[in-house]
C-alpha cells in the first residue's frame, strides 16, 4: 500500500526549554518542505529532480511519477515494487538510498539520494571508450552491487548504464528498481528460483536470450548485462544494437556480436564467458570476480568501494 497523504515521517528528538524534559515529535515532510531545482533525468512514467530540503539546505534527488498516467499505463504495481524493493537494501551505500516517499493529488515522490556525477551512461559517452583500469574500476563495483542484490533476494533485471549512478567519490549506486523482483524472503536459493515472467523484457540492449525465448528469469539475466556494459565500456556502444528493437532482439537470440578493434584480451576472454546463451555455461559472479581481468581486486574486503579513481 502507498503512503498514506504526506507521509513521511521524521522522528525528532525535541528538548523542552523548560523542564529539559525530552520527546520524540513526528514530523511529516511534504513537498512543501523541498524546493525543486534543475531536472535530473526523464524515464517512460517519471522524471527525476534537484530537491533542496528548505531547512537542513540537504540536496536530494526527487523521482516524481504522475498518478493518472501510472493508473492508466497500469505501472502503480512497479512503484510499489521499486518502494519495497528499495525499503529491502536501503542501508548500502552501492544501492542508492530512499529517504522518504509522499504524494499530493496528482504525484507520487520518491526523495532520494542524489547522486552529484551523473549517470554511467554519460560518463561513458564523455570519454567514449575507458581503458582497462578504469574499466576495472568501475565493473568491480558494478559486479558487487549486483552480488549484494542477488544475496538480498533482489534480481534488477534492467541493469543498463543509465541506471548506473556516480556519487561524489565517483562511486557507483544502482537505481531505478521499478522492475526488480524481488524473491520471498523466505527462500534463499536464487538457483532453482525461475520466475515465470509473462510480458517482462527489459531494456532491448541488454536483456538476455532466455527472457526473450522461453519468458522466464533468474538472477542471471544480471550478469548477461554486466557482460553488455563491460563490453560497452571498451566498445563504446552495447555488444548488440540494430536500428529497432526486434532487430536487436535477433541478435540477442543468437548472440551476434564482434569485438572491436584492440579490444583487450583479457577483458575480451572474460565478455566471451559472460555472453552466452546457456544459462548453466554462463558464470556465476563469484567465478566472474575470480577472473584474471579482476586479479588485484579483492571483493571479499569491501576495498573496491575504497580503491581511488583511476586518473
Ligand atoms: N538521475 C536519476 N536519479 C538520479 C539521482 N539519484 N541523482 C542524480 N541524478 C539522477
Amino acid at each position: 500500500e502507498w503512503a498514506e497523504k504526506g507521509a513521511a515521517k521524521i522522528v525528532k528528538e525535541v528538548t523542552d526549554p523548560k523542564t529539559g524534559e525530552k520527546t520524540k515529535k513526528i514530523i511529516k515532510k511534504g513537498i512543501k518542505d523541498f524546493k525543486f531545482g534543475e531536472m535530473l533525468g526523464d524515464g517512460a512514467y517519471s522524471t527525476v529532480m534537484l530537491a533542496t530540503s528548505i531547512d537542513s539546505k540537504k540536496q536530494y534527488a526527487v523521482k516524481v511519477l504522475n498518478k493518472e498516467y501510472l493508473i492508466k499505463q497500469k505501472k502503480v504495481k512497479y512503484v510499489n515494487i521499486e518502494k519495497n524493493a528499495l525499503q529491502r537494501i536501503n542501508n548500502s551505500k552501492m544501492i542508492v538510498k530512499l529517504f522518504f516517499t509522499f504524494q499530493d493529488e496528482s504525484s507520487l515522490y520518491f526523495l532520494l539520494e542524489y547522486c552529484p556525477n551523473g549517470d554511467f551512461l554519460s560518463l561513458m559517452k564523455k570519454y567514449g571508450s575507458l581503458n582497462e583500469t578504469v574499466a576495472c574500476y568501475y565493473s568491480a563495483q558494478v559486479i558487487d552491487a549486483i552480488d549484494y542484490l542477488h544475496t538480498n533476494g533482489i534480481i534488477h533485471r534492467d541493469i543498463k548504464p543509465e541506471n548506473i549512478l556516480l556519487d561524489k567519490e565517483f562511486k557507483i549506486k544502482l537505481t531505478d528498481f521499478g522492475t526488480a523482483k524481488i524473491l520471498d524472503s523466505s527462500t534463499n536459493n536464487k538457483f532453482d528460483l525461475l520466475t515465470r515472467s509473462k510480458s517482462f523484457v527489459g531494456t532491448a540492449e541488454y536483456v538476455a536470450p532466455e527472457l526473450l525465448n522461453d519468458s522466464f528469469v533468474d538472477y542471471r539475466c544480471d550478469v548477461w548485462a554486466f557482460g553488455c556494459i563491460l563490453y560497452q565500456m571498451i566498445a563504446g556502444k552495447p555488444p548488440f544494437k540494430a536500428t529497432n528493437e526486434y532487430l536487436t532482439f535477433q541478435k540477442v537470440m543468437k548472440v551476434q556480436y564482434a569485438f572491436t578493434a584492440g579490444f583487450p584480451l583479457i577483458i575480451r576472454d572474460l565478455v566471451k564467458k559472460i555472453l552466452v546463451k546457456d544459462l548453466n555455461q554462463r558464470p556465476s559472479i563469484s567465478q566472474i570476480e575470480k577472473h584474471h581481468f579482476f586479479r588485484e581486486k579483492n571483493f571479499q574486503n569491501g576495498s573496491v568501494w575504497s580503491d581511488p579513481v583511476p586518473e
